[in-house]
């Protein structure tokens, strides 16, 4: 869906309110190898991710691949590392990098199932979309009963979304 955050003249309703929410406050971003290139980017020493030589990131970004290659500095304040590191350790780096601030957690939902499943994410915000793909990589396989530890709220937007959010319940 067209947001006025990601280009000037999209809504500037309830997705664009979700869609501001990609900046506020974070310090650093993991993703995973499929979210950073097409199948076999790994293969070409020129690939620089999908986003052109300033990507929307503007901090470190860790992109967890089983073939590292040395960090890419690209233009306004992203650099991508490449990591082969568990969930743990990617975000014990990450929080390190990011300071006083939070560390998004990109996709895809390999990355995201994984994360889940170690405990790692406080807040989960998920776009169900009106599309049939057919086939993907399920992102809630092993996480049933999520709902016991975490508090889940959905918003139906007129764009035809409906956006999940998922907050982590602490224990009081
Ligand atoms: N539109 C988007 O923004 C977006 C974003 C992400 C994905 N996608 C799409 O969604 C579909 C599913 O993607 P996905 O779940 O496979 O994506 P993903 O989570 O981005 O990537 C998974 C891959 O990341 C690497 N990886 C994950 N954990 C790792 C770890 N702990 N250590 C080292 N490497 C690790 C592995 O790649 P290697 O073993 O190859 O290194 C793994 O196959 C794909 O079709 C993808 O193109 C779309």
């Amino acid at each position: 869906m067209a947001t006025d955050h990601w280009r000037t003249g999209g809504g500037v309703g309830v997705d664009n309110a979700f869609a501001a929410r990609h900046d506020a406050g974070f310090g650093a971003e993991i993703m995973g190898a499929n979210k950073f290139g097409p199948p076999g980017w790994q293969d070409d020493p020129d690939w620089r991710g999908w986003w052109g030589e300033e990507p929307p990131f503007h901090t470190p970004t860790y992109v967890l691949t089983h073939r590292p290659r040395p960090p890419l500095e690209m233009a306004g304040g992203t650099t991508f590392h490449f990591l082969d590191a568990s969930p743990t350790e990617a975000l014990a780096v990450a929080r390190e990098a990011a300071g006083d601030l939070d560390v998004r957690l990109g996709g895809g939902a390999t990355v995201v199932r994984d994360f889940v499943a170690a405990g790692l994410v406080d807040h989960l915000h998920l776009v169900v979309v009106p599309i049939v793909l057919g086939r993907g990589t399920r992102l809630w396989d092993g996480l049933e009963a999520l709902e016991d530890s975490f508090d889940v709220e959905s918003v139906s937007s007129p764009s035809g979304v409906t956006h999940l959010t998922l907050t982590r319940r602490h224990a009081s």
